[in-house]
């Protein structure tokens, strides 16, 4: 949550800083701001809103300068309003501070602040890190790398952050300490930002700074790196892999559009070089170290957060089913804050699309200090999570831009079943006739959904019909009762219209008391092994006037003969109708969202890498 952007060098700093902070939205869009440095004042300008409002605000503003830092916010203390939003500035308006995270102990530092005289304008927490910036460097007679650092030593709490100096107009000093912060080194020019998206298009070259590190970056001597307890660090410089037409919505309406359609090639990319169908291989070579400690694990929990929670629970599926090893699947906010029973022959596998949710890296903290193995399934390279872990696997979906998950989802799916399948052969739980199957399907899963996606029109239809109404109902059984949780948690989060997911046969205990002829039911019916049941499920909503919209497999007669409207898919491996029938889910969200004039991209309250607990 919030979003970083930093620059040094020769160009606009500016146009850096707008560009990138239009790439960072998806963080946090409650406010905006950015601090200019033209070598004689540094101004500071901000307001309440998108980035795109800041633009129009500071039209006619002195916006020069090669230095500046920028910020877009998602409110974590303080109304989103223009007091709030960053930068802030220190009492003597010398310093100038963007920050990500959540001082903790903030309340503490304030109340000391104001007895030695320091007047506060905002309610935020950043505000009393620069005065507490601003004390230290008085009192110290140290420049503003130092005092930074030895404020960072009183600060409980997360942090990325990056300061300027109005006395210092060539040096900006970065910190982080649990939120991201990537530096982008160019041809003396330099770039920051809370991840590489602002940076891959001026540079490739970047260094991930880690936790209790600080930077100072200077025009004249370069990047300096420094822990917060004043210990030199050699900067290690990585090559970037991300390519600049993957941020660009590429002639689509709306980046969620984009990234549905990019699904056939995204699990392409999930799978390649790691399943050989024709050859009877799958392999995933970031688990080859840890391959003992998974086939001897006892249990395997999942940890993660929202979208990828529900990836866990199709992983949960597929692992006792094709590797036969108890899985518990845990939200990481509960998780950590249990006092869990974690063993050491316990695997933790924590998904994450962005690699940086705060409740779920706590998860892992937790479990790692219990000696347990962690492995990450994170699609963000370089990210917190995939730090963190003892081993890993990317799931290589490219970068998600849209707030709702798409597919990082199937991406993520895609890895589990791989991982399982892996498991399972080696342990010798799956019959090799159904493992060859498994590969066969899974393989041409990329193609089944270019056919799925063909359908679009027609669910664009169905969505027309249902767009006005307030409540729905999502309905699954076995692997397909996580589907009904996600296909319920993209229609809530980007058309605002309250859906539930449900376990087919649990309606009976409840919500069936919704259920009248206003109420649309989604269902996913494919043909798999409780068919007979869910065909059950649906003529007690029938018999109730819901209208159903049921995912069915091709040439499916009976589910259609009760259905008002359905939507058929290609047969596959019951394991694998996740992969297919997510996407109809996807796109009905998407088309009732745009039909209700929703801000698909940025869904009001969201913001898409949640950094803070
Ligand atoms: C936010 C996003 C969701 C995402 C969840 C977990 O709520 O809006 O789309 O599923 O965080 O994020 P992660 O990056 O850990 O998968």
């Amino acid at each position: 949550m919030c979003g970083i952007v930093a620059y040094l060098g020769d160009k606009s700093a500016y146009d850096v800083i707008i560009k990138g902070l239009q790439r960072l939205e998806y963080r946090g869009y409650d406010s905006a701001g950015i601090a200019l440095h033209n070598e004689k004042s540094l101004n500071v300008f901000k307001q309440k809103g998108k980035v795109a409002d800041l633009q129009k605000h500071v039209e006619k503003e002195d916006k020069s300068g090669g230095i500046g830092i920028g910020h877009t916010r998602w409110a974590t203390h303080g109304l989103p309003n223009n007091i709030n939003a960053h930068p802030h500035k220190s009492g003597d308006k010398q310093i100038a501070l963007v920050h990500n995270g959540i001082i903790e102990n903030y309340s503490i530092l304030k109340e000391e602040l104001i007895a030695r005289g320091h007047k506060f304008e905002s309610e935020t927490d950043t505000e009393v890190l620069v005065h507490l910036i601003e004390d230290i460097k008085k009192e110290n007679k140290c420049d503003l790398f130092d005092a930074v650092r030895i404020a960072l030593n009183e600060v409980v709490g997360a942090y990325a952050i990056v300061a300027i100096d109005k006395n210092n107009p060539h040096e900006l000093v970065a910190a982080r300490k649990s939120s991201p912060l990537v530096i982008g080194l160019g041809e003396n020019e330099y770039f920051l930002a809370s991840d590489a998206t602002p940076i891959v298009e001026y540079t490739k070259n970047v260094v991930y700074l880690d936790d209790g590190e600080i930077a100072r970056i200077s025009l004249e001597k370069g990047l300096s790196l420094k822990t917060i307890q004043n210990k030199n660090k050699t900067p290690y410089i990585q090559e970037l892999e991300m390519h600049l037409e993957a941020l660009e919505k590429g002639g689509y309406e709306h980046f969620m559009l984009k990234e549905i359609y990019e699904q056939p090639q995204s699990i392409k990319d999930s799978m390649r070089g790691r399943l050989k169908a024709n050859k009877s291989l799958v392999g995933l070579g970031g688990l080859k170290d840890f391959d003992e400690k998974i086939l001897n694990a006892k249990r395997l929990i999942f940890v993660a957060c929202g979208t990828s929670w529900h990836a866990g629970l199709v992983g949960e599926y597929l692992f006792e089913e094709i590797a036969r090893i108890p899985v518990e699947v845990e939200y990481a906010s509960e998780f950590r804050y249990r006092n869990p029973i974690i063993n050491e022959d316990d695997v933790v596998i924590a998904i994450s699309q962005s690699g940086e949710t705060a409740d779920t890296l706590a998860a892992i903290k937790l479990a790692k200090d219990n000696n347990a193995t962690i492995i990450g399934i994170c699609n963000v390279v370089g990210s917190s999570i995939s730090r963190e872990t003892h081993c890993g696997s990317y799931t290589h979906a490219g970068p998600e831009i849209g707030v709702a998950s798409t597919k990082a989802f199937t991406a993520q799916v895609t890895v589990l079943t791989l991982m399982a399948l892996m498991v399972g052969k080696k342990k010798g739980t799956i019959a090799n006739e159904r493992f060859n199957r498994l590969l066969i399907d899974l393989n041409s899963i990329p193609e089944k959904l270019e056919s799925v996606l063909k359908q679009d029109k027609a669910i664009e239809k169905i969505a027309k019909i249902y767009h006005k109404v307030n409540n729905a109902l999502y309905l699954g059984r076995g692997i397909n009762f996580p589907l009904a949780l996600e296909g319920a948690l993209k229609l809530k989060e980007i058309s605002y219209i309250h859906a539930e997911g449900y376990p087919a046969a649990e309606m009976k205990h409840g919500p069936i008391a919704l259920i009248d002829e206003e109420m649309p039911v989604f269902v996913i019916a494919t043909k798999d092994s409780s068919y007979e049941k869910i065909v059950s499920n649906i003529q007690e909503v029938k018999a109730r006037k819901g209208k159903i919209i049921a995912i069915v497999s091709d040439g499916d007669k009976e589910v259609k003969a009760i259905s008002d409207h359905v939507i058929e898919i290609p047969k596959t491996d019951e394991l694998l109708v996740p992969l297919l029938a997510t996407v109809p889910l996807q796109l009905l969200s998407y088309h009732i969202a745009v039909m209700r004039g929703c801000n698909v991209d940025q869904p009001r309250n969201l913001a898409k890498s949640v950094t803070v607990e």
